[in-house]
């Protein structure tokens, strides 16, 4: 019988977050969630052992003061673009020093932290995978040797909610009969929200996984060309797919930053320059895990062809 926790989960209204809180919560867990707007999250506010909590997390005496009497921290906040007052310095590299910090601070000696696949310091060709890897470097030296880590690094992540493939629907619909596709040939793996979960859920109290990075992964290896085929064929919104070379690819990147919500961004189109797939090290499976294929979760996930004027 595992332990029931009282845990603190930062980002827990997001697509992964409402699926790790649903999960630790039927787990048996007390699940504290702080957001900046916790009434709009109306799934997670009717589950008995959840306590949605109004919090600035960017400020670390809000934080330490939440942190006080949990038995262990999930940081999953994270942006893929940056807006005003929002960018990935703060998010993604200032908040997990505060983290680490308030942990020390409250008495919280275990932290699970969000990061991504590719997530690297000095190589990584994105502003948003370097400021991931500053993230985790920061949370190595401020956690210092007193709060036991766990890192995660998934590649794409699907699921009911999921922005990936929703958006490449929503794409579809909108293009006439022609999709113009940036990096065809990138790589992915992608990996189901619902393994995401098991693999905190799992880690959350299990000390062989104190001090570790996992990368999760998905059973199979996709071109981003084959996902959007695969979504195309679902939706029943068949449209010629035209690969751009990489100029035309990153002069659309450069347009639709002006488009609401950047449906592509030049920081985007340079974190698909390598490929969101999973090499070495542990995984699910070191977690006890089965990597759930893509292919099942697709039907059903997408709303008829019939719904979309354009389709
Ligand atoms: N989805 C993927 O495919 C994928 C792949 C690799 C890595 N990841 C990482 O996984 C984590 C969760 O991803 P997700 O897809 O679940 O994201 P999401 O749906 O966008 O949710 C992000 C969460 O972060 C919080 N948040 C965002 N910006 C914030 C800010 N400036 N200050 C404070 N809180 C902020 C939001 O909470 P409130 O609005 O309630 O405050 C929200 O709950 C992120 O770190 C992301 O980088 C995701």
């Amino acid at each position: 019988m595992n332990r029931q926790l009282q845990v603190c989960v930062l980002g827990g209204t997001g697509f992964i977050g409402t699926h790790l809180v649903s999960r630790l919560a039927s787990a048996g867990h007390t699940v504290r969630v702080l957001s900046r707007r916790p009434y709009r999250n109306r799934t997670l506010a009717v589950l008995p052992t959840v306590r949605m909590e109004q919090a600035d997390i960017h400020d670390g005496e809000a934080l330490t003061r939440a942190f006080r009497g949990c038995d262990a921290v999930v940081n999953l906040v994270g942006i893929l673009n940056e807006t005003r007052g929002q960018t990935f310095r703060l998010v993604h590299v200032e908040l997990p020093r505060k983290v680490a910090q308030s942990c020390r601070a409250a008495g919280v000696d275990r932290l699970l932290h969000m990061s991504a696949l590719n997530a690297d310091a000095g190589n990584a060709p994105s502003r948003y995978l370097r400021s991931k890897g500053e993230g985790e470097a920061a949370l190595r030296v401020h956690a210092a040797n007193q709060v036991h880590c766990t890192v995660f690094q998934p590649s794409t992540v699907f699921g009911p909610g999921d922005s990936f493939l929703n958006r490449f629907s929503t794409l579809l619909r909108l293009s006439p009969g022609v999709f113009p596709l940036a990096c065809p040939d990138a790589r992915f793996q992608p990996v189901f929200v619902g393994d995401v979960a098991e693999a905190f859920a799992v880690a959350l109290d299990d000390r062989t996984t104190f001090g570790r990075r996992y990368t999760l992964c998905g059973p199979t290896i996709y071109t981003l060309r084959e996902i959007i085929e695969m979504v195309a064929e679902q939706t029943g919104r068949r449209r010629a797919i035209i690969g751009l070379p990489p100029t035309l690819a990153r002069l659309q990147a450069t347009l639709l930053e002006f488009f609401p919500g950047k449906p592509f961004t030049r920081d985007v189109w340079r974190s698909l320059q390598v490929d969101s797939v999973c090499s070495t090290g542990p995984g699910l499976s070191d977690l006890g895990i089965t990597a759930s294929a893509l292919e099942p979760s697709l039907v059903g996930q997408f709303e008829p062809a019939s719904a979309g004027a354009a389709s």
